[in-house]
């Protein structure tokens, strides 16, 4: 027989590797509203970048059947690509194979392009779409997580993770999307648990379903464990694009700054009066962010999670910024834990990463309660203090109204190495509001007045107000560095965050801190 021209037969080992688990399985795959493995990363990467590394590894399972068995690429198509022109590296488990299970040479093929990521300093994009461990392998396919995860876990910090969840992610498999620092999912099409409906039926006996245990809707609002979601394939990895947009390649790499088309020195007369003249009147702060950041555009990050907190990403002057503000439109902007660990990751985030972090701050303190003292308030709390404390970015304040209490030290204070921290007109720095503080400090006095208590309690409060319920008192210690026209923000902003480019600071030597966990 003649022997088959090299070329042609490499041609025809690549098409039938790429085929995966074959038509009737890419079917049923597309029937589910979800793409194969190799048509995400064409979506997700610039066209015609994609180098596949890896195709030809096999398996070595010999047990249950799995000798017969062929698993196209084991599982899980590995390389590397482009988004917007930088490179990054990919991963993307095909569940059309063996249900896109990892096995031993699955998860080395996953460990060696993390290693490679490392080397580079580049990015890492995992599509998972997976049974989780194959049964078939064992403690191999147990170990292989294991060597993901200490991947994950030293990738920390280095070179960012993404994390986007396209179909099942149960049990151990979960822990490495949730060491990376974003998590995406797909609406309907994925989900995420520990234990899935079974298992949990028999252990607490709870009924619930796939959706409401663990899908896209439920990490998003109640357990904060997915950053983003989107209805479908196409939009979510459209959305890592945009928020790759925003990051650099790695801890050493500065943040893709892009020519500024929006005008620098814009002003927004809108703003100075958007505050309304009575304190207890929410407003959304969103409206604010959006008339100060380039082309009022913004990535809002857990977005549907600890609403009290708004988070995300935004340019300045074509710079990509972190923004962490509180929300007088939701719990009245006080922070609670769940505001506190959304806030701290973010703030870490940001400072592992090089990006300069502004604060928006109307916060009347943390929130009160019975429930928040008891699930740890006082630990939990202190996250987001921790971690404004050690980061050494770039860090702004305004504060637009309430700087209240000890959330006024918390959100980047001159105190805790803020770089410029300004206010508007409007801004109230003091340990609490006049109402309550009369009440407290006048208490004697207030017991002595009789009838005349209402009149006397005016007068303290508003001696109290002169005093504390302007930025002015904290500006005369130069904890303030300036009190600005709010339709001068964005200048400010952009002037200071020109001026922080070069900003050199550190920490004491340490192994590493020990964060209030
Ligand atoms: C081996 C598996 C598998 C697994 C699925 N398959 N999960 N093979 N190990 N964990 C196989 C199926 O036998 C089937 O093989 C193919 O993948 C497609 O699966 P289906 O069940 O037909 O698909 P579907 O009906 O869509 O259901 C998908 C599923 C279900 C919900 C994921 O397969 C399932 O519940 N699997 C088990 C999930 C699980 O418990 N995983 C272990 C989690 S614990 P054929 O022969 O038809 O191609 C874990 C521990 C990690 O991961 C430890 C780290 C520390």
């Amino acid at each position: 027989m003649p022997r088959m021209d090299p070329v042609e037969r490499l041609r025809q080992l690549r098409e039938r590797v790429r085929q995966g688990g074959g038509e009737a399985r890419i079917a049923a795959q597309h029937e589910k509203g979800k793409l194969t493995a190799h048509e995400r990363l064409e979506l997700l990467l610039d066209a015609g970048t994609f180098v596949e590394t890896d195709m030809f590894v096999t398996h070595r399972c010999d047990d249950f059947g799995m000798a017969a068995r062929q698993i196209p690429a084991d599982g899980v198509v590995t390389g590397w690509g482009q988004v917007d022109g930088r490179h990054v590296f990919v991963f993307s488990q095909d569940f059309t194979t063996l249900g896109g299970t990892l096995g031993e040479a699955h998860a080395k093929k996953i460990c060696k392009i993390m290693d490679m990521a490392l080397k580079c300093g580049k990015p890492v994009i995992g599509l998972n779409d997976s049974g989780g461990a194959r049964i078939q392998e064992g403690v191999l396919a147990q170990g292989g997580y294991a060597d993901i995860f200490l991947r994950n876990t030293m990738a920390s910090g280095v070179v960012p993770q993404i994390s986007v969840i396209m179909g099942p992610c149960a049990g151990g498999a979960t822990y490495s999307p949730a060491l990376t620092d974003f998590i995406l999912m797909v609406e309907n099409t994925s989900y995420m648990f520990i234990t899935g409906p079974t298992v949990v039926k028999t252990v607490t006996h709870e009924v619930v379903d796939f959706e409401g245990l663990g899908g896209a809707r439920t990490h998003s609002r109640k357990s904060g464990v997915a950053h983003f979601t989107r209805e479908d394939d196409e939009t979510t990895l459209a959305l890592v694009r945009t928020l790759m947009a925003y990051l650099p390649l790695n801890n050493q790499d500065p943040p893709p700054v892009i020519e500024p088309t929006d005008d620098a020195n814009r002003e927004e007369p809108e703003l100075d009066d958007i505050i309304p003249d009575d304190p207890r009147k929410p407003y959304d702060i969103r409206d604010i962010i959006s008339r100060i950041v380039d082309h009022g555009q913004m990535l809002e990050i857990h977005a549907a999670y600890a609403e009290n907190l708004v988070v995300g990403f935004a340019r300045l002057d074509g710079r990509p910024v972190g923004l962490l503000a509180t929300q007088p439109a939701v719990l009245a902007g006080t922070i609670d834990i769940r505001a506190s660990k959304k806030g701290a990751q973010f703030v870490r985030f940001c400072d592992s990463f090089n990006l300069p972090l502004i604060t928006f701050e109307d916060v009347p303190g943390y929130l009160p309660g019975v429930t928040q003292e008891h699930r740890g308030i006082i630990r939990e709390g202190a996250k987001l203090l921790h971690a404004y404390c050690e980061a050494t970015i770039p860090k702004i304040t305004v504060i637009t109204r309430k700087g209240y209490g000890g959330a006024y030290n918390v959100l980047n204070s001159k105190h805790i190495r803020g770089d410029f921290n300004y206010a508007w007109p409007t801004a109230e720095v003091a340990i609490m509001g006049a109402e309550a503080a009369v009440e407290i400090i006048h208490r004697r006095e207030l017991e002595a007045a009789g009838e005349n208590r209402e009149a006397v309690r005016a007068e303290r409060v508003a001696e109290y107000q002169a005093t504390f319920c302007t930025p002015f008192h904290a500006a005369s210690f130069g904890f303030i560095d300036d009190v600005i026209e709010p339709r001068r923000t964005r200048p400010t902003l952009i002037n200071a965050l020109r001026l922080l480019t070069n900003k050199q600071q550190s920490n004491p030597p340490k192994k590493h801190g020990h964060m209030p966990l």
